[in-house]
């Protein structure tokens, strides 16, 4: 049995790993969490799981955790992964996400142990892309445009500098974006379906705020994701870097199209000054070509199916 150690399990994508991997039956999973993290996804198999609380900004409650587990895997999903919060708390969002990637690279070197850890990078670092860029190849330009951005940057450098110095063994995956049931409230899609299950409950006036419309993404469900992210531990060479992506991008108009067209309400559209950035990343449509060479991972979750799962998450919930 594979001892896997997920920090950030409480969260979206670390509990639909959980989902994904328990079937398996070829690990024993456990979970890093701290006293005041919200629980609700990760009930349904919390006691399939061992949680562990730890503070990954403090490098010894790291060290004593990454001690007591002695993980062969390590998927690193914990951050501050809202981008508008980074310019409203940058020192914050650069100190939880770099630091408690040192901590985990520092554990593991320290205790000198065999582990393979998966480092949760994001399509965010390419920032700002230009229109002869896409698709984006893991060789484009990091021309980060966010404090959040900037923190991965230096997360995805961290990975590269720990396997040459020290040979500690990561994967560094730059995810684009994944939506899905259970995605925070805060994110486009999850914002947007929720706003309109609040409307047809009549929790709400008939009016869905919105901030920048032209952007546009390359959304994959969650469920591939987090299968791609054990793909990336099972086949992915150590210090490398692959995006993961679906390769096709919609706008984020379309994307509240498709939500608005799900549901019978009449529907007003407003623009929310407050949803505006100070500066956004204008496109990402990410090349994920290196990454299917390696592993033969394919999309399988059309992203309608998915914007209709978030609303029937959001009407049910
Ligand atoms: N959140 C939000 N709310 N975004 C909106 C809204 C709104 O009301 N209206 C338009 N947008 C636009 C944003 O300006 C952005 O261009 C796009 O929708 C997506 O915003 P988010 O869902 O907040 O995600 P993100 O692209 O900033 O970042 C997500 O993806 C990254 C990978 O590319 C996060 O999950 C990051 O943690 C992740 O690294």
């Amino acid at each position: 049995m594979r001892r896997v150690l997920i920090t950030g399990v409480t969260g979206f994508a670390g509990s639909h790993l959980v989902d994904y991997l328990l079937p398996r039956g070829d690990c024993e999973v456990f979970g890093i969490w701290r006293w005041r993290s919200r629980t609700e996804n990760i009930e349904h198999f919390r006691d399939k799981i061992t949680l562990l609380e730890c503070d990954l900004r403090d490098a010894t409650s790291t060290m004593d955790t990454i001690e007591k587990v002695k993980p062969d895997w390590i998927f690193h999903l914990a951050a501050q992964s809202f981008v508008p919060t980074s310019w409203i708390a940058p020192s914050e969002s650069l100190t939880t996400n770099v630091l408690a990637q040192v901590n985990i690279f520092e554990a593991v070197r320290r205790l000198g142990i065999k582990t393979r850890i998966q480092l949760a990078c994001s399509s965010e670092e390419y920032g700002m892309v230009y229109p002869d860029e896409v698709p984006i190849k893991e060789t484009n330009p990091l021309r980060p445009l966010s404090p959040y951005a900037v923190s991965k940057v230096a997360q995805d450098m961290l990975g590269y500098q720990y396997w040459m110095s020290w040979k500690v063994d990561s994967v560094r995956t730059r995810g684009f974006n994944h939506e899905g049931p259970r995605r925070g409230p805060v994110f486009v899609a999850s914002d947007f379906a929720k706003q309109i299950a609040d409307i047809e409950k009549g929790k709400k006036k008939p009016v869905v705020h919105v901030g920048n419309l032209e952007a546009q993404r390359d959304f994959t469900d969650v469920r591939d994701m987090v299968r791609a992210y054990v793909l990336a531990l099972e086949k992915c060479e150590p210090g490398e870097v692959y995006n993961i992506c679906s390769g096709k991008a919609w706008t984020i108009q379309k994307t509240l199209d498709h939500l608005l067209s799900l549901s019978t309400a009449k529907i007003e559209v407003k623009e929310d000054a407050a949803r505006l950035r100070p500066s956004d990343v204008p496109i990402l449509l990410g090349d994920n070509s290196k990454f299917v060479k390696a592993t033969g991972w394919q999309p399988t979750i059309p992203f309608e199916q998915t914007l209709k799962d978030m609303l029937e998450y959001w009407r049910t919930h």
